[in-house]
């Protein structure tokens, strides 16, 4: 390929970054190269967010960023797929590679296919079942659209298939994220180092039964007031078992205060910490008794640490952490998320085993992978 056009990558809140990271590095790394714009939309903005994990990651800094903060999501879809024309216009790229199931994914994805550039889907084909999640909706739309999906697990094959994706279409490569929890493991600091930081006593983290971690943003958990505070109410009685560190996302502190439950919440049993950097977060696992969220990416983190996770979700699109990881899922079930507390502390947690290609490697495949479909392409780069 001569006069290689540049890919665009696109990320836009916090769990793009760990995954994009690694594929920039390996654009980079192969031979030939292949020349990458990192493009941000914005919708992650906070220095706790986005500033850290970006340092943390050792990402560039975006050549395009398009700085459209947080709204409803069909104002935030709207304004990136706004944004996100001109900025293609301009650049030209060979194609747009996006990751995960965010609403820049599905934004920048409706945009760049409309002008007739390919698009890479990473951890495509990913399927909870649940329409009500915001995220299966833009991994549905987004997987339809795409010309060239990467998935992170075998079951992912079987979902596109299912939606009339043609195979060909369908590259399984591994999991990227693990690729950078690879790389960074040795950097994380100690739970203790964490909590002294922000001023916490050490000693929290350093009782004899350990402690466990904790992470909650889904809209489902925290935005109805009767639900966070039945949530709220089971982590009070999971603390009285081993101390918390509750990492807290911005949506759901306002949500706490709004609804007025800061009570729930005793300090000398639960330390609360603002969204803590990429190193901070592996730490603080790595060193866990057990991780409570409803996040997507700790659940994959947490079976590559081989850390119990239970989920507070009754539903995964991740389901291989459940069959051969450590995850649980428990929902928003008191006496099923108690029980699997107290299993785990009697040492009968799950200790799981390393699926198929979490190997540290998926961006390399994926980067050589990316080089033979665009110089193929019959209107490919060059
Ligand atoms: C988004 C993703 C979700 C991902 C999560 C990780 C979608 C549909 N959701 O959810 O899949 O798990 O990121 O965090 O894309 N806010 C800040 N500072 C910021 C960003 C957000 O304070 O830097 C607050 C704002 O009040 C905002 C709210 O968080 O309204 C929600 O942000 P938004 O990006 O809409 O969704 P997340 O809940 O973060």
């Amino acid at each position: 390929m001569s006069a290689v056009r540049p890919v665009m990558c696109v990320v836009g809140a916090r769990p793009n970054f760990m995954k994009m990271a690694p594929l920039l590095r390996a654009l980079a790394a192969h031979a030939p190269p292949l020349p990458a714009l990192l493009l941000h939309t914005g919708q992650h903005y906070d220095a706790d967010m986005n500033d850290r994990l970006f340092a943390d990651l050792g990402l560039p800094r975006p050549d395009i960023n398009l700085d459209v903060g947080s709204a409803s999501h069909a104002v935030q879809t709207a304004e990136v797929m706004r944004r996100f024309e001109p900025a293609l216009d301009a650049h030209r790229p060979a194609c747009v590679v996006v990751v995960g199931d965010v609403n820049s994914t599905l934004a920048c994805t409706l945009v760049a296919v409309k002008k007739g550039i390919p698009v890479a889907h990473v951890e495509a084909g990913l399927r909870s079942g649940d329409r009500t999640m915001p995220e299966e909706i833009n991994r549905i739309v987004t997987d339809q659209l795409a010309d060239r999906l990467y998935t992170t697990e075998r079951s992912a094959a079987q979902h596109l298939q299912r939606e009339g994706i043609a195979p060909e279409r369908v590259c399984f490569a591994g999991n990227v994220m693990i690729d950078s929890l690879r790389l960074h493991r040795g950097q994380a600091p100690a739970a203790a180092a964490t909590l002294v930081a922000h001023g916490i006593d050490a000693a929290l983290v350093g009782q004899p039964q350990g402690y466990g971690v904790v992470t909650l943003h889904r809209p489902s958990n925290v935005d109805n007031a009767a639900a966070l505070r039945a949530l709220l109410g089971v982590l009070a009685e999971v603390a009285q078992r081993l101390p918390l560190v509750f990492a807290m996302h911005p949506r759901t502190r306002a949500k706490i205060e709004q609804f007025g439950l800061s009570g729930l919440i005793d300090p000398a049993r639960i330390a609360t910490l603002p969204p803590q950097g990429y190193l901070e977060m592996l730490g603080l696992m790595a060193g866990a008794r057990l991780v409570l969220t409803d996040s997507g990416g700790l659940q994959e983190e947490t079976t590559a640490l081989g850390v119990p996770c239970l989920t507070l979700r009754s539903n995964t699109e991740r389901p291989i952490t459940v069959e051969q990881g450590t995850n649980t899922l428990v929902g928003a079930d008191r006496e099923l998320i108690l029980r699997s507390v107290d299993d785990i502390l009697a040492g009968r947690g799950k200790t799981g085993r390393l699926p198929e290609l979490w190997d540290g490697h998926a961006a390399e495949r994926i980067a050589a992978d990316l080089w033979h479909w665009l110089a193929t392409r019959a209107h490919g780069p060059g």
